[in-house]
C-alpha cells in the first residue's frame, strides 16, 4: 500500500480485524505524503465488497487499480480438516478475490483501463502437506487470473498474479521457529523475503512498465520455485 501511495495512487485500504494495524499503513501512508481512506469490509462477503466500492466509486469516481491480497490460511492434513475451515479458506482467498473483482471490473470495462493483481503463493505452485485447502485456494486464484486475463485484455485491463515464497509477515510468523528452519534451508538465496519485496512486484505489474503483460505469474520467492 505504501509502495502504490510512492507511485502516486490514492489507496482504500481493506482489512479485517486489526484495525490498529490498518491505521498505522494510513499514517505511514499519510505521512509519505501520500493520499487515502480505510475501509474495513469482509472480502468474502458479496454484499458487503459491493457496498464498499460502491462507496469508493460514489467518493473517487473510479478504480484503476485492484489488488487483492487479503488471505487467510487453516493449515491441517486433509483427514482432519473440517468443512468449515476448508470453507473459510476458499470463501476469504478464492471467493474474495472473485468478489472483488467483478465488484470493479465493470467500472473498469467502461474506462477501459485497469490493473489487477492477485495474491497467490508459491504453495499454489508446488502444492504444501497440510495446506490443502490454501493450496487450492491459491492454485485457484493463478487460474482465475489467467480466465480474467483472457476476458478483460481487450477492454484495456491487465490481470496478473504475484506468487510471494515465504515472506517475514503476522502470518509466517505464526510458524514455529522448527519449521521456519526447514524452510529456511530449502530457499536457494538462504534467506526470507520481504514485504517490500512482494510490494516491488505488484508495483511494477500496475505501473508502465508491464503494459504488455497480462495473465502472468511473477514469483517473489528467493527460488524456492523455479
Ligand atoms: N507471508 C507469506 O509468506 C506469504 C506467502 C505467499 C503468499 N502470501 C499471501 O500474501 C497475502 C498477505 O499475507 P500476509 O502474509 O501479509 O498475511 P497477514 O495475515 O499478515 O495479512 C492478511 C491480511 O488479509 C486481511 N484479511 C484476512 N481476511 C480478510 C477478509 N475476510 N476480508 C478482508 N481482509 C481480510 C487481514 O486484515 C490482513 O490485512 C495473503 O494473500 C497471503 O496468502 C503470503
Amino acid at each position: 500500500m505504501l509502495a502504490l501511495g510512492r507511485l502516486g495512487a490514492q489507496v482504500m485500504i481493506n482489512y479485517r480485524g486489526n484495525q490498529a494495524a490498518a491505521e498505522a499503513t494510513l499514517e505511514q501512508l499519510l505521512g509519505q505524503g501520500g493520499s487515502g481512506q480505510i475501509y474495513p469490509f469482509d472480502v468474502a462477503r458479496e454484499d458487503q465488497v459491493e457496498e464498499a466500492v460502491k462507496k469508493i466509486v460514489d467518493q473517487h469516481q473510479k478504480v484503476d487499480i485492484l489488488v487483492n491480497n487479503a488471505g487467510i490460511t487453516s493449515d491441517n492434513l486433509l483427514v482432519r480438516l473440517k468443512a468449515e475451515d476448508w470453507d473459510q479458506v476458499l470463501g476469504v482467498n478464492l471467493r474474495g478475490t472473485v468478489h472483488c473483482t467483478k465488484a470493479v471490473c465493470r467500472g473498469m470495462i467502461r474506462e477501459r483501463y485497469g490493473r489487477i493483481v492477485n495474491m497467490a503463493s508459491v504453495v499454489g505452485q508446488t502444492g504444501n502437506a497440510g495446506q490443502s485447502a490454501y493450496a487450492a485456494s491459491k492454485a485457484g486464484i493463478i487460474g482465475f487470473t489467467k480466465a480474467m486475463a483472457r476476458e478483460l485484455a481487450s477492454r484495456g485491463i491487465t490481470v496478473n498474479a504475484v506468487a510471494p515464497g515465504f515472506i517475514e509477515t503476522e502470518m509466517t510468523a505464526r510458524l514455529s521457529t522448527k519449521l521456519q528452519e526447514e524452510f529456511l534451508r530449502s530457499i536457494p538465496m538462504g534467506r526470507f523475503g520481504s514485504c517490500e519485496e512482494v510490494a516491488e512486484a505488484v508495483s511494477f505489474l500496475v505501473g508502465p512498465g508491464a503494459s504488455y503483460m497480462t495473465g502472468q505469474v511473477i514469483s517473489v520467492n528467493g527460488g524456492l520455485f523455479m
